[in-house]
């Protein structure tokens, strides 16, 4: 769904999915064509079976941990991180893509992260390692004031509420470019594809 020339600058990098439970599908989905090195990390452990289940059909294992889409030949990881995501960003090169959604900043349920993903610090951290024409994808979980608030204008509202919409917004971030390509699918709102210059 996002143009295939727009993909072209993420090969040899990363798509980094912090706290990403089971939602493992999407994300191999939009950029399994490109990417070399899917990295989830969440605190929970891996089933097994979870990885299993996620692995779309347009995509055959290889080897150990290593797949091609069948579709572009493109061979690329998959890597689950049972870790605090925080230390995993630390660690990681160069990203094509972050990727996040699904999740909350209040934490007393027990269920949320609580980690302000969009927010000054951790944004910070993930564009100073984004490749340029690098991807934000996300419905706008886990942003807190000092964020972008364009990035959860649609966070936590029901599909009749932006239903037609067309998402194509322009806004500039500390001197980032956020271009919006559109949305891949619900989840608190919808999941929205910046592409950041
Ligand atoms: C609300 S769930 C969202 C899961 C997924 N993003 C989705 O949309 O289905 C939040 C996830 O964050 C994980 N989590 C919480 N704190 C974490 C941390 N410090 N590092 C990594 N994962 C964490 C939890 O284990 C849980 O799987």
């Amino acid at each position: 769904m996002i143009d295939r020339n727009l993909l072209v600058g993420l090969h040899g990098k990363t798509l980094f999915y912090p706290c990403c439970g089971k939602d493992l599908t999407l994300p191999i989905e939009l950029f399994a064509s490109a990417i070399s090195d899917f990295c989830f990390a969440d605190k929970r452990p891996p089933w097994a079976r979870r990885i299993r289940d996620a692995i779309p059909s347009t995509v055959e294992k290889v080897t150990g941990n290593a797949y091609r889409d069948i579709n572009s030949g493109n061979i690329f990881l998959f890597n689950y991180y049972w870790q605090d995501a925080r230390e995993v960003l630390k660690e990681l090169p160069q990203l094509g893509v972050f990727f996040h959604r699904g999740d909350g900043l209040a934490t007393e349920k027990g269920v949320s992260s609580g980690i302000p993903w969009l927010g000054e610090e951790y944004l910070g951290q993930i564009l100073s390692k984004l490749v340029p024409g690098g991807f934000v994808v996300t419905d706008g979980s886990n942003c807190p004031q000092d964020g972008p608030f364009q990035l959860k204008r649609y966070y936590d509202t029901k599909e009749e509420e932006y239903a037609g919409t067309v998402f194509d917004e322009v806004f500039e971030y500390k001197g980032y470019t956020f271009s919006c390509l559109g949305n891949a699918g619900r989840r608190y709102g919808p999941t929205l594809i910046w592409q950041v210059n």
